[in-house]
């Protein structure tokens, strides 16, 4: 495979309340990392998975991950951003297509990895999966006072893996200034031109508890 997997999983998850590094939380009775990256290296393409681990976990994580898949684990750093850095400096040279992926969606689909590499390897610099926004939007202002409501016909939720041709990745990372949740954003600053392909509903981000209770319910599914 030509394809290098970054996974960052170095975040305290803060919002998913008590209990430890979000990436080490259980479901199913597994860690969400243990099953993000299962599925990452089963996805056809993929060669090299390289995991961003919170520095005091770096070890668990390695011994964690070893009866799962080859993987590099890394130390991350203090922002999401900080730990992509870390992972894709730990890249071989010989990868060219670069995605990253978050822990944190742990049920995504090995196809939808696939599906990004794909369309980065037929050609395009920087490749998103999206979904439909599914609520109204509205502008607020700070006095709670509704400005307007924005056309969701044109909105798109973004997810991960984000895929990149190595050298705008490594580009877009040596030239951001401030801080981003996503990498696709620091290529758009580029001017680089970021092309979407569908995503999943199964590639849902845990942030909150409920998200967690919607992942149980969606993993007993698939193993039904
Ligand atoms: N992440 C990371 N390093 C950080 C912060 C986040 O590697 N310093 C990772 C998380 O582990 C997660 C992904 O980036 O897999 C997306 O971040 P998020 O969902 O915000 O996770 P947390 O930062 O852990 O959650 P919270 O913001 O609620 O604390
Ligand atoms: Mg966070």
């Amino acid at each position: 495979g030509d394809v290098a997997v970054l996974v960052p999983a170095a975040g305290m998850g803060v919002r998913l309340g008590p209990g430890g590094p979000k990436a080490l939380r259980l479901l199913g009775g597994q860690p969400l990392l243990v099953h993000a990256v299962r599925r990452v290296a089963a996805a056809a393409g993929v060669g090299c998975v390289v995991v961003a681990a919170p520095p005091a976990e770096v070890d668990a994580v390695r011994a964690l991950l070893a009866g799962v898949a080859p993987a590099t684990v890394v130390a991350g750093g203090d922002t999401r951003q900080a730990s992509v850095a870390a992972a894709l400096a730990a890249v071989p040279a010989n990868f060219e297509i670069i995605l990253v992926h978050d822990a944190a969606r742990a049920l995504t689909p090995p196809e939808q990895v696939a599906q990004v590499a794909e369309a980065v390897r037929a050609g395009h610099d920087a490749v998103i999966p999206v979904l439909p926004v599914v609520d109204t939007i509205k502008e607020v202002a700070a006095s709670g006072a509704v400005v307007g409501t924005v056309d969701r016909s044109v909105l798109r939720a973004v997810q991960t893996p984000q895929g990149f041709r190595r050298e705008v990745l490594a580009a877009a990372h040596a030239a951001a200034v401030d801080e981003h949740t996503d990498d696709a954003g620091m290529v758009e600053k580029l001017g680089v031109t970021v092309y979407c392909v569908p995503g999943d509903e199964a590639a849902m981000k845990i942030t909150r508890p409920v998200d967690l209770v919607i992942a149980e319910a969606l993993l007993a599914r698939t193993l039904r």
